[in-house]
């Protein structure tokens, strides 16, 4: 690694002109991805970018932890930590440029969960779209250790009530705005009129979003990802989140895929790896 790109807080992944990512070593969260000349990712404007508080927006990752966690802050700690850069941006046969990121351990990670290991976590910017793949290594003597992992994508939209999501239709979720309730998916889209925030478990591995930044339709699809978590504040919410603006809410969705409902269990010496792509497929 050069000495200039240790010393860099964030990295550009420039494939071309108009299509470029950008990830904050803070966290390794994606805080911009331009698809076609458009930012496809939405970040608040009261975003605090202090190296301690998560960012706000972006893709940031959730690791070992979805949601409140016992042993530490609300959606583990690989979202504030800090990573290192692993492979510099390179440029692949097809143009398509990828960055390595790495977390292991430390006295921090191991105060609150106990355990060696490795993350690794693969950004490429793609003519197409975005990939980006999480890997895990159980570096432990001979314990296993359990986790839940995802990427908490927050995409943004022109107009959120204007989206709709596939994908989810008859699915069983978990509905964290009404006390965690689980209920049926009934709709064939799914639209955002309000305070959402549902786990849907086992959720189709491909879901089209409409409407997304510049009126475009993504195609987001999963790889050992089971679960997805669709979420957005809406007026109440956004007005206590001190690092979300309180106008902000129409103007983004999180679309997240997970491995949640359930914890993954990964064997010393063993790793798990899953990824997302983010296909845009119109305009
Ligand atoms: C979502 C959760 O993934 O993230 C929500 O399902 C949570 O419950 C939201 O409110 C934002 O979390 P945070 O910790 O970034 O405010």
């Amino acid at each position: 690694m050069t000495l200039s790109a240790l010393k860099m807080s964030k990295i550009e992944i420039r494939r071309d002109s108009s299509n470029c990512a950008v990830v904050n070593l803070h966290g390794a969260t994606l805080q911009s991805w331009v698809h076609e000349g458009t930012e496809m990712i939405f970040v608040s404007k009261k975003s605090v970018f202090d190296n301690k508080k998560a960012i706000r927006g972006g893709i940031p990752v959730v690791f070992p932890c979805f949601g409140v966690w016992e042993l530490g802050p609300q959606h583990g700690f690989a979202r504030i930590s800090k990573w290192s850069l692993l492979e510099e941006p390179t440029k692949d046969s097809n143009g398509d440029v990828k960055a390595v990121f790495e977390l292991s351990d430390d006295d921090n990670t191991r105060s609150l969960w106990n355990n060696k290991f490795k993350l690794s976590y693969t950004v490429c910017v793609m003519s197409s779209g975005l990939f980006t793949e999480l890997s895990v290594n159980n570096l432990n003597d001979s314990e296993p250790f359990s986790f839940t992992w995802l990427l908490h994508t927050y995409f943004a939209v022109p107009d959120v009530t204007k989206c709709t999501i596939s994908g989810l239709s008859c699915l069983t979720y978990k509905d964290k705005v009404d006390e965690g309730k689980e209920k049926k998916e009934v709709n064939d889209l799914v639209t955002i009129s309000g305070f959402t925030d549902r786990v849907y478990k086992e959720a189709s591995e491909n879901h089209v979003i409409t409407n997304v930044a510049g009126g475009k339709t993504v195609l987001l699809k999963k790889s050992n990802f089971p679960d997805t978590v669709v979420w957005n504040p809406w007026i109440e919410k956004a007005k206590s989140m001190s690092d979300f603006g309180d106008d902000e809410y129409p103007y983004m969705v999180c679309v997240e895929a997970g491995y949640v409902a359930n914890s993954c269990t990964v064997n010393a010496g063993s790793s798990y790896t899953s990824s997302q792509t983010i296909d845009v497929v119109s305009k």
